[in-house]
């Protein structure tokens, strides 16, 4: 058996934060009336967490510890489809962090994220709210980010239900990743592929670094938040 500290405390919090937040940005706008009445600022309010995750995220994506990088988890083209072509065999090829085609899934959803994110920050609801930039692009701009902010967040509902999918997915195969993303450590059969030495994460040793990113995310967002 082999156990492997994959996801450091940062990327545990960003993921369940983001989860929360998410949630609640639906749950404002796709529910109204029941069992509670939200003005469009909660809504936005929890858009702006979100927001302040992604950048944390992206930050930590080019300096967090090695599962956490973008380059670990992005693999090439012939990686993915080695990748699929294993999982029509039958088989799942042990990896600690993303697999290939997690990896471009986890991508997608970032990205995603992103868009609907920064895409609300100029809206209006045409009645009583302005989000924080609406006042600063024409009000035809406006319109069409709207569009945007409205497929793309079915889009992100789409990518969600494939990632929920996807672990259960693996699940079935025996692979638990939920608690890997609770407490951090993988348990794996085989020697995972992605990883050479076994040697630990090293969480610990970019404190600085993470608590600097989440200082400029918290930053950005008060900004947003008060204007
Ligand atoms: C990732 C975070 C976010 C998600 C998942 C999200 C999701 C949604 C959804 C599903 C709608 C309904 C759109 C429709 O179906 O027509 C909506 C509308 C809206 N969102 Fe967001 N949103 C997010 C972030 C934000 C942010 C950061 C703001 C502003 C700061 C914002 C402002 C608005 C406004 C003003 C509307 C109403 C637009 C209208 O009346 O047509 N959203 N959002
Ligand atoms: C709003 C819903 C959700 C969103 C937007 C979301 C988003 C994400 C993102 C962006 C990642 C990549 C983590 C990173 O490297 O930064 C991720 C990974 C993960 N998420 Fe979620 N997630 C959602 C719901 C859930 C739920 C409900 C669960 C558990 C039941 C879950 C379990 C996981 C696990 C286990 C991973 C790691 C996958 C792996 O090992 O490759 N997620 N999620």
């Amino acid at each position: 058996m082999h156990r492997i500290r994959v996801w450091d405390l940062p990327i545990r919090l960003f993921h369940w934060a983001l989860v929360g937040a998410v949630a609640l940005s639906y749950y404002t706008m796709k529910t109204p009336g029941a069992p509670f009445v939200f003005p469009v600022e909660i809504h936005a309010r929890a858009g702006l967490v979100v927001l302040g995750l992604l950048l944390f995220r992206w930050g930590w994506a080019l300096a967090g510890s090695r599962h956490a990088r973008v380059w670990h988890f992005l693999y090439r083209p012939r990686a993915m489809l080695n990748y699929l072509r294993s999982l029509r065999r039958g088989s799942l090829p042990p990896y600690a962090g993303h697999n290939p085609l997690g990896g471009l899934a986890v991508l997608v959803m970032l990205v995603s994220l992103s868009v609907q994110a920064l895409s609300g920050l100029f809206l209006s609801d045409d009645i009583f709210f302005q989000a924080p930039l609406y006042d600063r692009v024409a009000a035809g701009t406006s319109d069409a980010l709207r569009t945007l902010h409205h497929w793309n967040g079915q889009l992100l509902i789409v990518l969600i239900g494939l990632h929920l999918v996807a672990l259960l997915f693996h699940r079935l195969k025996g692979e638990r990743l939920v608690g890997a993303m609770v407490h951090g450590t993988k348990r794996l059969d085989a020697r995972p592929l992605d990883v050479a030495d076994e040697s630990p994460v090293r969480d610990a040793a970019r404190p600085g670094r993470a608590a600097a990113l989440m200082l400029v995310a918290v930053a950005a967002v008060a900004w947003l938040w008060r204007l």
